[in-house]
């Protein structure tokens, strides 16, 4: 960078500070008066605090399960599936059931037995052994012990529960985290176990590895070790502090003991636990390709001349995303008429060109009564206040703001009216930010003030405590509901900074402000996979980092992992460089071009995986041990990532390397850039030139990818016996019904078989097929038993429902 690009950029970052400086007075107003109505607020703490529950003096069988009645407790157990079950340990609030997208669970037979040390309670499946003084014990199907619970222990607001972990125990998940993948291995300054807090939080501006908490808290995690892998999800809404030593530890500041169980192979975790709280819909097939942003964005202008870039230069684009900047005073639902003096014409002019605009929303209301949204919310009591009815409000961006309180289904109708104009207007999708709720502090959390803030929690009344961590969850949930009832014919895009437990209900999210810097592109990798295993499937980063100015190097080496990633943006802070692909100049132009195009050819495999997404509740991306639970070599992998089942993705997250080792999970491996073979179940060294990081291709996958008109087949054959792949398809929005292309792979000792079939009605969407065979070289090939050409290693072609090709490795 020249000295005076620097002295500019220097500049800049000075005038956005004095800029901010607006905010100085009111944060710390607001601190103060915060910290004020606090202290004044009565301590609850109503509950009867108790170290154990002391005997088991009763049991009884229930229609799922049973309860247990303790001297100080209850524990009701219910199994919802034979291998889901529901633990509540009484007294205690009820949660509403906010992330609970099921309640109609057919009945569980269980057995109840008397044993030595206490009962069991037996499905098939799963079976639980409740000890005479509350420890509980799981086990699997074999009867493999996986996990221990220590009796809980009641505290005067809150719970504490406690689980011994085996010793090579992995733990992963508790929703987005700038932490290791395995939690268990993240530790303080000081060197001990970290602690986890649930608290959704936004780090104002920047936060770097090792940052905690993050915009979603989930209480919900994964344990792996060798007897086995399970799931558990708790239920409470409030503050949490997690900590994962030889004992796990869930420590609630307030709400009930419920937490929800299931055993198996990971797969099968998520499958489960997105039965209980959701699947993710399948998203617009846009939405899977690359969205560009920038806070700084001013005007229709900017915007025009950047997709006229992207055209220009023949760069695939689907979205742009329109910060703050584009709003009157940055308030919400607006957008200024006078630098988008014309809105609808723009965005039909830009749906022309394939891209989408996807607009800012946060959900802070400035408190003026020149506002209409104001009156209007203030006249239908939509906003969060005091128990004495005052207003609580805060500092944001658009000055004092008040939050609608979403707890309520009114308020959250009333929210849901407000995005009509704006998709009149063609606003595709809605981007829900600084929703934790997020607001301007001088000191403390930036957020509402915890206990004297008052919300409906559905009529049954409650404070901030219970509602923080919901708030976002509910936001999007208004706006889904919202775009569902403007376009039914359409599928609803929203991203959400934050959120909870059946987020992915809703919305995308993305992993929020990060720093720009080669430890913050590897943490990248383990904090989408983590919010996979917490049942987020679809986020991604802001490619370069938000905050900072990357090298070229920096900013290819990001893009080129997110070309894997489910939500692929581009954004940045608006005290940094536009970072467009073009501004690095060659070669990195042409490279990040390249990988553009990588990820529109590999559209349908994205949009077949999204497909599996949400029938099955898997992430898109997976941890390296999701193709292997039982390799622990695999369990600490957090720079690689697999791509659905086929694909395997290594970060190249490190200045100037040009090599690096990558481990393999068993069977055999191509690599993506060359095809050659790899046997997995150790490591390799591959060059990663910077056209290249290490992708590969496990053997048996059919690797579908498009151009234009023509579907292209790659095929990568077994070393022996079979594989398989699938393709997805539909018109890309709505609802009409789609189509399955399968296809099945048989290797035998001349060549190698394949058999398409095809389900459902939507019309096969290309006219030319390709087969692509990889590692093999074909000598003569039939397609319904007639011969065809081959061309190299390619076969031209129609639609077929039997090849057969002759040939050998
Ligand atoms: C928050 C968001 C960021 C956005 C900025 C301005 O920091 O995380 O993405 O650009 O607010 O709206």
């Amino acid at each position: 960078m020249t000295l005076f690009k620097q002295l500019y950029l220097k500049f800049r970052y000075y005038i956005v500070g004095l800029f901010y400086f607006k905010y100085t007075i009111p944060a710390f107003l607001y601190s103060l008066e915060r910290d004020r109505v606090e202290r004044a607020e009565p301590q609850l703490g109503t509950a009867e605090p108790f170290d154990s529950p002391g005997k088991l003096l009763n049991v009884e069988s229930t229609p799922r399960g049973a309860n247990f009645y303790f001297e100080q407790a209850e524990l009701h157990i219910s199994y919802l599936t034979r291998d889901l079950v529901r633990v509540d340990w009484k007294p205690g609030l009820e949660p509403i059931p906010y992330a609970i997208a099921r309640q109609d669970w057919p009945e569980v037979e269980t057995t109840l037995a008397e044993t030595e040390d206490g009962w069991t309670l037996d499905s098939g499946e799963l079976q639980m052994a409740v000890a005479w003084d509350g420890s509980l014990q799981w086990r699997d199907r074999a009867g493999a012990l996986f996990r221990q619970e220590q009796p809980p222990q009641r505290k005067p607001e809150g719970w504490i529960h406690r689980a011994p972990l085996e010793q090579d125990e992995r733990i992963y998940g508790l929703g987005e985290r700038a932490s290791s993948l395995n939690l268990r291995q993240a530790e303080d300054k000081e060197g001990n176990p970290k602690t986890f807090r649930i608290w959704n939080f936004d780090a104002a501006g920047k936060y770097t590895p090792g940052s905690d908490p993050m915009y979603i808290s989930i209480p919900i995690y994964m344990g792996l070790h060798n007897n086995g892998s399970y799931l558990i999800f708790y239920e409470n809404s409030y503050e949490g502090h997690f900590t994962f030593a030889d004992v796990a530890t869930a420590d609630f500041e307030g709400g009930p003991l419920r937490y929800y169980l299931t055993s198996g192979p990971p797969a099968q975790l998520l499958e489960r636990y997105t039965k209980l709280t959701g699947l993710s819909p399948l998203p617009p097939r846009w939405a899977l390709g690359y969205h560009q942003s920038r806070w700084g964005y001013r005007t229709e202008k900017n915007i025009q001349d950047m997709v006229d870039e992207f055209q220009a230069r023949d760069l695939p684009l689907s979205a742009v995303h329109l910060d703050i900047d584009c709003q009157v005073g940055f308030r919400a639902f607006t957008i200024d008429p006078d630098r988008f003096p014309n809105l609808p014409k723009f965005t039909e002019d830009l749906l022309e060109k394939g891209v989408r605009f996807i607009a800012i929303l946060n959900p802070g209301i400035k408190y003026s009564r020149d506002s209409n949204l104001f009156l209007e919310g203030q006249l239908l009591g939509a906003f969060c206040t005091r128990s004495d009815g005052t207003l609580v409000s805060a500092p944001v961006w658009p000055g004092w703001s008040v939050f609608p309180d979403f707890t309520n289904s009114k308020v959250r109708h009333w929210w849901s009216r407000q995005y009509r104009y704006l998709l009149d207007a063609g606003v595709t999708g809605f981007w829900h930010d600084m929703n934790e709720p997020a607001c301007f502090v001088a000191w403390g959390d930036g957020t509402l003030p915890p206990r004297s803030t008052k919300h409906f929690m559905e009529g049954r009344g409650g404070d901030h405590r219970e509602a923080h961590n919901l708030y976002g969850l509910l936001q999007a949930q208004a706006g889904y509901e919202s775009l569902c009832n403007h376009h039914p014919d359409r599928r609803p895009f929203i991203v959400s900074r934050s959120g909870w437990a059946g987020l992915q209900r809703y919305a995308w999210t993305w992993t929020g402000d990060i720093e720009s810097s080669w430890g913050a592109l590897h943490q990248t990798i383990a904090t989408v996979l983590g919010m996979g295993l917490s049942g987020i499937p679809y986020s991604g980063p802001d490619i370069g980092g938000f905050q900072g100015n990357p090298s070229p190097e920096l900013y290819l080496r990001w893009f080129q992992m997110a070309t894997f990633l489910p939500f692929y943006r581009t954004h940045s802070s608006n005290n940094v460089e536009a970072r467009p692909p073009w501004v690095y100049g060659e070669p990195t132009l042409s490279i990040v071009k390249a990988f553009l195009e990588l990820r529109y050819r590999l559209m349908p495999y994205f949009y077949t995986l999204a497909q599996e997404t949400s029938q099955k509740g898997y992430p898109l991306v997976r941890p390296l041990f999701w193709a292997d639970p039982q390799d622990s070599q695999l369990w600490d992998i957090e720079d690689g990532f697999l791509l659905g089942d086929a694909l395997l993705i290594w970060a190249v997250a490190e200045k100037g390397m040009r090599s690096r080792s990558v481990r393999l999970p068993q069977g055999t491996w191509y690599y993506f850039w060359q095809d050659r073979q790899f046997e997995g179940g150790q490591s390799v060294t591959v060059e990663t030139p910077l056209e290249q990081i290490p992708v590969f291709v496990k053997a048996g996958s059919i690797v579908p990818m498009e151009e234009g008109n023509c579907l292209i087949l790659h095929l990568y054959p077994p070393v022996q016996g079979s594989g398989e792949g699938w393709i997805y398809s539909d018109a890309g929005d709505g609802y009409e019904e789609g189509r399955s292309d399968r296809f099945y792979m048989v290797r035998d000792e001349q060549g190698l078989e394949v058999r398409w079939e095809e389900e459902g009605t939507y019309p096969f969407p290309y006219t030319q097929v390709q087969v692509h065979l990889h590692g093999f070289q074909p000598q003569q090939a039939w397609i319904d038993d007639r011969e065809v050409e081959i061309q190299g290693r390619l076969i031209q072609g129609e639609r077929f429902s039997r090849l057969y090709v002759r040939g050998s490795d």
